[in-house]
C-alpha cells in the first residue's frame, strides 16, 4: 500500500496540543487491531484515526503515549524490526527509526507498553484513553491501573481520573488544519473524476458492479489507498435503498442510476453522491425531481458559512424539498403544514449532511448544551438532499421508484464555503453534455 507523506512537525503540533488540553496526566492512543477476513487472511489493513491524527503512523501492532506537565513527552511503542518476518509482510521501521522519521521523544518495542505503562502512571493524576473503544485495552489499562494500586503501601498513588481522550480529540479534529485541507481537496478531486468516469461509461445493459469498477479503478489508480466506504451503485429503484451495496443489477434504459462513493486518500474522505439517467437524458419526471433536489442543495450550501447552525442548511434544503414535494402532489396542504407534522420525512428521512475528515462520519459533537453548534472555518462537511419515491396507489404513477440525492463537500471558509467536490458535474446539461460526449466518442 502506498504510503502517505509524513510531515513529522504536523503530527508534533498535534500531538503538542494535545498536551495542552490535557494539562496533566498520561494518555493513551492505540491504533486499530489486524482483524481476519477469514482463516489466515486479513482485511486490508486500516490504522486508527485518532492515532494516525496524532501520529502520521499506520503500522499495526502501535500505541502513542503522552506524558503531560512540565517535562511533556511523546513516546511511541512498536513493532521491532524483524527480518524474518519482513520476508513476508515488508520492512517494518522499528522503534529507533520510526523515532527518527516522525519526531517522537522516544520509542520503544511494543512488547514493552504494559510494564512501562505501569510506571508511568506512577504518582499521576490522571489517565486519559479512548474508553470503551476496545474491550481489550479497556481491561489492559484496568491492569495498569491496579499494578499501581498495588503500590499504595510504598506511598505510590495511582491515577484519580479516567477520561476519555476522544473529548478533546473530537474539538480538535473538527476544525481541519491546512494539512488536513490538503488531503481532503486531493480526495476530493480524485473523487469527482471518478464520478465523470462512472457518467462516462454507463450505458444501457452494463451492470452496476462494472459501475462500481470503474470507481475503484478511477480512486486506485490516482494513489488513494481505499474507497472511504463501500460504493452505492444503485440503479432505479435500489436508489430508494439509503444503503444498497449489492450492485448486482442490470442497468435499464430509462433509470436514473444513483452512485454515492469516495475515495479515502492520506486517510482523509471524500464523499459524493450524483444520480443520473441510465440513457443519457432526463425523463421529464426525473428531471422535475432532480432540479427540486439539485434546488434544495444549493440553498443547503448558500447556508454554510461562519456563524450559521448546524442546523440551518438542513432547515433550507427541507423547506426547498416540502415544496417540491407539494407541487409534484407526492403530499397535501400547505408548506407550513408539511413542515410542521414532518410528513416530506416519507421522501427525505435522512439529514443534509455529517462532518466529514478521517472518518467519512467524522468526529465532532454536533450541539453542544442543548444548541447546534455554530460552523466554524475550517469545518467540513457533506451537504446531501435527496428525494425517494417508492411506488405506491397515493403516488403519481410517473414518479413510481424515483431516487435521487446529490451530495458534495464543503469547509466553511472565512466567508461562505468552499466546495471542493464542484468537479463532479451537477447541472442536467452538464452531465448530459459529459455522457453524449461519451457515448459519440465510442
Ligand atoms: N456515503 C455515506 C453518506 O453519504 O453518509
Ligand atoms: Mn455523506
Ligand atoms: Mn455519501
Amino acid at each position: 500500500m502506498n504510503k502517505p507523506r509524513v510531515d513529522a512537525a504536523v503530527y508534533a503540533a498535534r500531538r503538542a496540543r494535545l498536551l495542552r488540553a490535557m494539562g496533566e496526566g498520561i494518555a493513551v492512543v492505540p491504533t486499530s487491531p489486524e482483524r481476519i477476513r477469514n482463516r489466515d487472511s486479513h482485511y486490508p489493513y486500516r490504522h486508527d484515526s485518532y492515532f494516525y491524527y496524532l501520529t502520521g503512523f499506520t503500522e499495526p501492532e502501535s500505541a502513542l503515549v503522552l506524558v503531560a506537565g512540565a517535562a511533556s513527552r511523546a513516546i511511541l511503542f512498536c513493532r521491532e524490526r524483524n527480518p524474518e518476518r519482513e520476508i513476508w509482510d515488508g520492512v517494518r521501521h522499528g522503534p529507533e527509526r520510526a523515532r527518527e522519521q516522525f519526531g517522537f521523544d522516544e520509542a520503544h518495542p511494543i512488547d514493552k507498553l504494559d510494564e512501562q505503562l505501569a510506571a508511568l502512571l506512577e504518582n499521576q493524576p490522571a489517565l486519559f484513553a479512548p474508553l470503551g473503544q476496545d474491550p481489550d485495552w479497556d481491561a489492559r489499562a484496568m491492569r495498569w491501573l491496579n499494578a499501581v494500586r498495588a503500590k499504595s503501601r510504598a506511598g505510590i498513588e495511582a491515577p484519580e481520573r479516567i477520561h476519555d481522550v476522544r473529548t478533546l480529540l473530537d474539538e480538535m479534529r473538527l476544525v481541519k488544519d491546512a494539512h488536513e485541507l490538503d488531503c481532503m481537496r486531493r480526495a476530493a478531486v480524485i473523487s469527482a473524476d471518478a464520478h465523470r468516469r462512472a457518467m462516462q461509461a454507463t450505458r444501457p445493459g452494463r451492470f452496476e458492479y462494472e459501475i462500481e469498477a470503474e470507481l475503484l479503478y478511477a480512486f486506485r489508480r490516482q494513489g488513494a489507498q481505499f474507497p472511504a466506504y463501500w460504493p452505492i451503485v444503485a440503479g432505479g429503484k435500489s436508489a430508494c435503498t439509503l444503503h444498497y451495496v449489492s450492485n448486482d443489477a442490470r442497468l435499464e434504459k430509462g433509470m436514473l442510476l444513483l452512485i454515492d462513493a469516495g475515495c479515502e486518500l492520506d486517510g482523509y474522505a471524500a464523499d459524493i453522491t450524483r444520480t443520473f439517467p441510465i440513457g443519457g437524458r432526463f425523463s421529464r419526471a426525473q428531471r422535475d425531481v432532480y432540479e427540486i433536489v439539485l434546488a434544495a442543495q444549493r440553498a443547503a450550501i448558500e447556508r454554510v458559512a461562519p456563524g450559521n447552525g448546524w442546523n440551518d442548511p438542513h432547515d433550507a434544503a427541507v423547506r426547498v424539498l416540502a415544496q417540491g414535494m407539494i407541487d409534484l402532489k407526492l403530499l397535501a396542504g400547505s408548506l407550513d403544514e408539511v413542515l410542521e407534522k414532518e410528513t416530506y420525512k416519507r421522501f427525505y428521512m435522512h439529514r443534509t449532511g455529517h462532518w466529514l475528515g478521517l472518518d467519512v462520519h467524522d468526529a465532532g459533537e454536533y450541539k453542544r448544551s442543548g444548541l447546534w453548534r455554530s460552523l466554524q472555518p475550517g469545518m467540513t462537511l457533506t451537504v446531501e438532499p435527496g428525494l425517494y419515491i417508492r411506488a405506491a396507489d397515493d403516488v403519481p404513477a410517473p414518479l413510481h421508484d424515483i431516487g435521487v440525492r446529490i451530495e458534495d463537500d464543503v469547509v466553511v471558509a472565512a466567508q461562505g464555503c468552499e466546495v471542493l467536490t464542484a468537479q463532479a458535474p451537477k447541472a442536467v446539461d452538464e452531465i448530459e453534455a459529459l455522457m453524449r460526449d461519451a457515448r459519440e466518442a465510442g
